[in-house]
């Protein structure tokens, strides 16, 4: 496939926003799909603000950050992206209304069009399925914030085809992300490792090992991640986290991915983390 002009980008969530963002600044012309205007002027708003961080820092020059602005098309008409050569899916985990997205996209882009899903833990082997171009489907899982975060995890379909990885892989590297590849298995390379741990230090605050303030200073501190496992959860989005504990489970099997009682019940109370203004802490 020749150099990706166009990409088109449906969803315009924190994670929907923020690859729109990198690939408008980047050089690349991008639509960014929703189908609610309320979540399109929130991610322009987002967007503005992530590159005017850039700007101030001077990692981006004045021009440099409106001419990103310039490359970056809002619409609620998904029939802007006959044109795309890539589009990016970042819309709600659910298997079901991704493949009903994948099924109307393949009728509207164009038959070289990639597909690339940033799906979590979603199979990409079942969601190539919905189209007629499973070869032209793959996982490109980015990671929160998009802008910042230096890693894109490319996921490989039974039939992905070794020109869809290519082309992938190329993208990625353009856009200045390190790539790492994995098989189609649930969680697939960071989910996998990472969200046992989250749930791991939901058990330790369930079964009152110790305050959430110590789970996470403990982690911060004895390990150097930036964030401790809870703050962090909250930060993702725990329906997010719980729905990726229930994909791992169900993909698994292992009884080491049931997920937290006390995680369940956050989500069930509504507790869904920074988004919401409560998750384990409280924002407001
Ligand atoms: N746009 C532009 N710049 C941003 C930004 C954004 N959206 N968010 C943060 N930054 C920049 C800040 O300007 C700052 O830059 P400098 O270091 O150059 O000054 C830097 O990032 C740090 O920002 P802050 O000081 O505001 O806050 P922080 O130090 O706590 O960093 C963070 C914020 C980058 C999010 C950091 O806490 C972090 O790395 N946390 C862990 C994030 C993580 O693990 N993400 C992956 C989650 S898993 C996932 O996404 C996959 C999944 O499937 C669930």
């Amino acid at each position: 496939m020749s150099s990706v002009k166009q990409i088109g980008v449906v969803g315009g969530g924190q994670m929907g926003s923020g690859i729109a963002q990198v690939a408008a600044m980047h050089g690349i012309d991008v639509f960014l799909f929703d189908v609610d205007p309320r979540a399109l002027s929130k991610a322009s708003a987002s967007v503005s603000a992530s590159i005017a961080r850039f700007v101030s820092k001077a990692q981006l020059s004045q021009s440099e950050g409106a001419d990103a602005l310039q490359r970056l098309r809002f619409t609620s008409n998904l029939e802007d992206f006959h044109q795309a050569d890539f589009i990016i899916e970042a819309i709600v985990e659910s298997e079901d209304i991704k493949k009903r997205l994948l099924l109307q996209l393949d009728k509207i882009a164009k038959s070289s069009a990639i597909f690339g899903s940033n799906t979590s833990s979603i199979s990409i082997t079942r969601l190539a399925t919905a189209t007629s171009r499973p070869h032209q489907v793959i996982g490109m899982h980015f990671f929160n914030p998009p802008p910042v975060m230096k890693l894109i995890e490319i996921v490989r379909g039974a039939q992905t085809s070794d020109e869809t990885f290519a082309a992938t892989k190329a993208l990625s590297e353009r856009l200045g992300k390190k790539v790492i590849t994995s098989q189609d298995f649930s969680g697939f390379i960071v989910n996998r490792i990472l969200m046992p741990m989250i749930n791991e230090a939901f058990y330790a605050l369930y079964t009152g090992v110790a305050t959430k303030e110590d789970i996470d200073t403990g982690m911060k501190l004895g390990t150097n991640h930036p964030m401790g496992p809870l703050q962090l959860a909250d930060f993702i989005g725990l329906d997010v986290c719980l729905s990726i504990m229930k994909v791992l489970h169900a993909g698994l099997g292992d009884n080491k991915f049931v997920p937290c009682p006390l995680l369940v019940q956050y989500v069930d109370a509504g507790r869904l983390g920074k988004k919401q203004g409560i998750g384990v802490y409280d924002y407001r």
